[in-house]
């Protein structure tokens, strides 16, 4: 299919410059690549653990050596898998020593686990708003949150762009907080070149199957911090110690150890994931550009900071004010064109009736009094629940022709934005009848 581009549209039969939610004719119909990718290295490593007959990780040599090169991968010292990126959330908050009632810094545009983890540590989440731009905890509300039972920041590196480390640490610093990234969207994500997960005192990464690094679920915890590591190990195998006898357990935990055939496909993954992170990150950069030419389009901004994206997503703040059309419709016209999107989270966190109904199990008995997160205002996050449309990773490892498909499909959108909106208008005084 030629590349479609406005310059040359007027040379184009009507039905191709009229947008497919109109019956014109799309702009893509071959499919973006699809996730997971993988091949003979995934194969073989299965099969090599199958055949070892140590297929738990106690045994094995797969996780262990995952563990070793995911770690170094990411400029730490120690690297601790675990069934999967909650669990490392909640594993890093133990370790860490939060107790009961302790407040943590959370964001309220993320995945439910960055602050459901905090809870099942018997914690407090407390909600700092995001910046409009980044889409990442904005430090001066951290600043605001900060209260005298304050005892940790989870920043998320949303995305896959790095939250901004340096004000965020200097907080903790003066604050004595330990800062635990939530890096489930960025492996192998920097910032001023250092790896994400090697930032704060301690890292947690996701691999379920979504994820840019994935073995179907799984999870690390990385740090450069001794006992932080030892803790964290402890916690993860039953509350065992380092040269402790088998049936000896020193604390309360359980067993959250990883396979060894998730072992064996992690370590193939992760030898494709260099190559793919610099794909995603330079095909992400070229999208960005494109798109923000567009009026009322905001692609997630790149500070200077981010020295790499991870881009688990590709995500744009559109203005329908300005766009012409609503970000639902333009979710719909961007499916009808071959691009495959969606709006996101449909709410910031305060707003889950997890939250608003305080349903917290045997957790919290004492803060679930106080507590009114309808009263936690994050403006900014709800602005985005509202305004923005995600691209998922696997679409930015296609070619620069597939990112010229996806901006040409925004910008055809743009151009049939009035007779869309009278589509849309049409369509709803049917339902209303109907
Ligand atoms: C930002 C964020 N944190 C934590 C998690 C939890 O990871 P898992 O699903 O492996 O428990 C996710 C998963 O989607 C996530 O997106």
């Amino acid at each position: 299919m030629d590349v479609f581009t406005w310059e040359s549209a007027f040379k184009m039969p009507a039905s191709q410059r009229k947008a497919a939610l109109l019956r014109g004719e799309p702009i893509r119909r071959r499919p973006f690549p699809s996730w997971p990718i993988f091949g003979r290295e995934e194969e073989s490593g299965l099969l090599r653990a199958l055949h070892s007959g140590n297929w738990g990780r106690l045994d094995g040599q797969e996780v262990a050596k995952f563990e070793k090169r995911f770690a170094e991968t990411h400029d730490c010292k120690n690297g601790i898998a675990v069934v999967n990126g909650t669990v490392s959330l909640r594993i890093a908050l133990l370790a860490a020593g939060i107790r009961a009632e302790d407040e943590v810094i959370v964001p309220p545009y993320t995945f439910f686990s960055t602050a459901s983890a905090v809870v099942e540590s018997n914690a407090v989440p407390i909600f700092a708003d995001i910046d409009l731009n980044t889409f990442n905890l904005d430090p001066k509300a951290i600043e605001r949150a900060i209260t005298r039972r304050t005892r940790a920041i989870i920043p998320v590196h949303f995305a896959g762009l790095p939250a901004e480390m340096e004000k965020i640490l200097a907080l903790a610093k003066r604050h004595k907080l330990t800062v635990i990234e939530d890096a489930a969207h960025a492996h192998g994500a920097s910032y001023k070149r250092k790896p994400a997960g090697s930032l704060g005192h301690i890292g947690s990464f996701s691999f379920q199957s979504s994820k840019n690094l994935t073995a179907g679920e799984g999870g690390i915890i990385t740090t450069n911090d001794k006992a932080l590591a030892e803790s964290c190990r402890s916690i993860q195998n039953c509350g065992r110690i380092p040269g402790g006898v088998w049936y000896e357990h020193h604390l309360v935990s359980g067993n959250y150890r990883l396979s060894e055939f998730q072992g064996a496909v992690l370590n193939a993954q992760l030898s494709r994931l260099e190559q793919q992170t610099t794909r995603r990150d330079q095909n992400g950069q070229y999208l960005a550009s494109k798109l923000s030419s567009l009026p009322g389009l905001h692609p997630q901004k790149r500070p200077a900071s981010c020295t790499r994206h991870s881009y688990h997503l590709f995500m744009v703040r559109i203005d329908s004010e300005l766009f012409g059309i609503s970000r639902d419709l333009a979710v719909q016209a961007l499916e009808a064109e071959g691009i495959p999107c969606s709006a996101g989270y449909g709410f910031s966190l305060p707003h889950q009736p997890m939250f608003k109904e305080k349903a917290f199990g045997p957790y919290l008995p004492l803060a679930a009094k106080r507590l009114n997160y309808s009263k936690m205002r994050c403006p900014n996050s709800d602005l985005v629940c509202r305004q923005s449309i995600w691209l998922a990773h696997n679409l930015l490892l296609g070619s620069r022709a597939d990112m010229d498909d996806i901006a040409n499909a925004f910008e055809k959108i743009f151009e049939n934005r009035d007779p869309l909106k009278q589509w849309a208008s049409k369509n709803r005084k049917r339902a209303k009848l109907s």
